[in-house]
């Protein structure tokens, strides 16, 4: 197996890495790339770098969606100073027959041989790098027939230069900005960092003010459409209060889980195609979800409200996508604004009374009761069941 390892601090992980990482597997043919954030850099000074556990789990976030990318830890899991050539020496034990390509920067690539054991550690892994244009062939040349002279081998690919950087990101948070796409992070890693309070970032920036957001709803949504909105966000509160989840992310979720409800079918499905990875594949790979128009407003609104308002909250994310469908392994705020979906004041049926009353004493029986209604009506209208919705009637007992 071909394995590439790119190591850095990852102080955030930004879109620069995986294309990084995507035009090295491309061009030097790689099975696998794994991400090793660094402990404690021996190269470099961080200002304020944030804990390895914290740098772990926004890496594994960005990678959400890109198969043949994965989280290493080695260097978190070992004293530190971390040294490439102890993880290089590990991962050969971890993973005997492969081969190893470190991926570096030119600059590394150029002082390679002076880290700590430098003759060691390129005969451990192919040390590769990219020429940018910046640096002149002639010293990456240079470097590369030092390394073969001591038994190492090298690969320089040609690639354009990424304009984003860890620093620009971490200059951009601090002033304020809050978009991921010019960022150039992913929607779960800017979440992330936000929900942490990470780079000078403050997670009471939520909520924001409701009142846009209300406004929002109000012009999109017919009259009728409106009031249920409302309802559901207040109910979508009140069972955050009972349950313990967070009261305003749940009530602004219920404000905009139908926000895509009242324009033409053809657009909401031109609008879900703009969702992020991981939420895009699984929801447009369900075997049936394009025969089912009418669920197509969930996962458009969660694009939405993603791409067009800027909530990068995964939970508001996803429990606006799912509310129609439901999925298998729902979170507290998913099952939240699919019950108060279904059980906001407006709605009077004897059903819905019934599952209000239910709701307020135990959630998952709510759930339970909701889908045994979804698969009447279901099936009384012969609409096909997507994968998702199959998947969480299985596993509240429910059989198809
Ligand atoms: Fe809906
Ligand atoms: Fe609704």
């Amino acid at each position: 197996m071909k394995i590439g390892v790119l190591g850095g601090t990852f102080s955030p992980i930004h879109n620069g890495h995986i294309r990084l990482a995507g035009t090295f597997a491309g061009q030097l043919g790689l099975d696998w790339v794994l991400f090793v954030p660094t402990a404690v850099p021996p190269h470099k000074e961080v200002p304020d770098l944030p804990a390895g556990e914290h740098r772990c789990r926004m890496v594994e976030l960005a990678l959400q969606g890109h198969p043949g990318f994965e989280l290493c830890r080695l260097e978190q899991q070992r004293p530190a100073p971390s040294y490439t050539v102890d993880t290089l020496a590990q991962l050969h034990e971890l993973y005997p027959g492969s081969s190893f390509y470190f991926l570096t920067g030119s600059d590394m690539f150029c002082t390679v041989l002076d880290w700590h054991r430098g003759e060691e550690l390129v005969r451990l892994a192919t040390i590769c790098t990219m020429e940018r244009g910046e640096d002149t062939p002639a010293q990456l040349e240079q470097q590369a027939a030092r390394i073969a002279a001591l038994g190492g081998e090298t690969s320089i690919i040609h690639a354009p230069a990424f304009a984003v950087s860890s620093t620009g990101i971490r200059r951009q948070l601090a002033a304020g900005c809050r978009d991921a796409a010019r960022l150039g992070v992913s929607p779960a890693v800017l979440d992330y960092i936000w929900q942490n309070g990470l780079y000078g970032t403050d997670p009471e920036d939520y909520p924001w003010p409701f009142g846009q957001y209300i406004a929002l709803a109000r012009e999109r949504e017919k009259p009728e459409r409106f009031v249920h909105s409302m309802n559901v966000a207040e109910k979508a509160r009140e069972l955050a209060r009972q349950y313990g989840a967070s009261e305003q992310l749940c009530y602004i979720a219920g404000v905009l889980h139908d926000s895509c409800k009242n324009i033409p079918h053809q657009q909401q499905f031109s609008l879900l195609k703009r969702l992020h990875e991981p939420l895009k594949s699984a929801i447009i790979n369900d075997n049936l979800f394009s025969q089912v128009p009418a669920i197509w407003h969930g996962p458009a609104a969660a694009a939405y409200i993603e791409e067009e308002l800027g909530v990068y909250n995964r939970d508001i994310v996803t429990g606006v996508a799912y509310h129609t469908t439901g999925r298998a392994g729902m979170s507290l705020f998913e099952k939240i604004i699919y019950v108060a979906d279904l059980t906001s004041a407006e709605r009077e049926y004897p059903d819905a009374i019934r599952l209000r009353e239910l709701a307020g004493r135990d959630l998952d029986a709510a759930i339970r009761e909701s889908l045994l209604f979804t698969k009447q009506k279901m099936q009384k209208t012969a609409t096909p069941l997507t994968q998702d919705t199959i998947q969480v009637m299985e596993e509240y007992g429910i059989l198809i």
